[in-house]
């Protein structure tokens, strides 16, 4: 079976140099969200349960999550696949007193940690129920009544971006994220599967806004400036608004219980 594009180290790599190059330059994104797009909500929700638990952030990303969760819970893992990720993760941990946090490089699919490991398991857009394997992995590494977490990217998110591009990340999706996870997640034997779904609005200041997220995130497969700039130029015709170039977000969601 072909890899997707966001599950492949390679694609990650790029994508966080491209986002080192952005900072070393100085350059920060401008962009604004009008609504509750679940993340923050996402946070709330790990940061209330995470109290005297052994924790792992399944794709944990450059850590800065990771390191709010270490400052209540028992201990955490935090696991990447990318290893610019991860030093990233190491600098920031290094700057902190924290000691109950460790960041290791590790696929999701193959998670370097015993049976029964952790009480609960999260993956802020993270890599956790991308393939059945990875839901296994997560599934094996949780005691027993142990808890999942995810906030997964929804099918209508940056929906009007991908129509101009004709490809996108959530593009060819024809079926409910949040049917297809919950189907996915009770087949490897998780239960008591709730979902919420949230929608809001992106705003981004000017054309440089939106190249910066495009180079830095798998919103588009393979975003190349150069190639893709009428693309770009077609956004920021249609959906200039008085608050800035538009897209939507769409958030999912979910908690399981194995
Ligand atoms: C959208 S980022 C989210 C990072 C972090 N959770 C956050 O919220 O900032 C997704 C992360 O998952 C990692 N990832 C993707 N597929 C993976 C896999 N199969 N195994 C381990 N990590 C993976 C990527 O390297 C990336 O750091």
């Amino acid at each position: 079976m072909p890899r997707r594009e966001f599950d492949d180290e390679e694609v990650w790599e790029k994508l966080y140099a491209a986002d080192e190059n952005q900072l070393a330059t100085g350059r920060i994104e401008r962009s604004s969200t009008e609504g509750e797009d679940g993340e923050r909500e996402f946070e709330r929700r790990v940061l209330a349960s995470v109290k005297g638990r052994d924790v792992i952030d399944i794709g944990c990303g450059t850590g800065e999550f990771t390191l709010e969760i270490a400052a209540a819970a028992r201990t955490v893992a935090g696991i990447d696949f990318s290893q610019r990720a991860v030093k990233k993760a190491l600098e920031n941990l290094r700057s902190t007193n924290i000691s109950n946090l460790e960041f290791r490089l590790s696929r999701a699919d193959k998670l370097a940690y015993p049976e029964e490991r952790f009480d609960l398991a999260i993956s802020r857009r993270g890599p956790a129920a991308d393939t059945a394997d990875s839901i296994r992995e997560a599934c094996r590494v949780l005691k027993k009544n142990g808890q999942l977490m995810l906030e997964e990217i929804g099918e209508r998110d940056k929906q009007n971006w991908a129509q101009v591009f004709g490809r996108g990340q959530m593009y060819s999706r024809t079926n409910k994220v949040s049917t297809e996870l919950k189907e996915k997640l009770a087949r490897e034997g998780f239960r008591n599967i709730s979902v919420d779904e949230f929608e809001a609005i992106e705003y981004f200041a000017t054309i440089q806004d939106v190249l910066m997220r495009l180079e830095n995130s798998p919103i588009i497969p393979n975003f190349d400036k150069e190639f893709d700039a009428r693309h770009v130029q077609e956004i920021v015709k249609r959906f200039t608004a008085s608050k800035g170039i538009k897209t939507n977000t769409h958030r999912v969601l979910i908690t399981a219980v194995k």
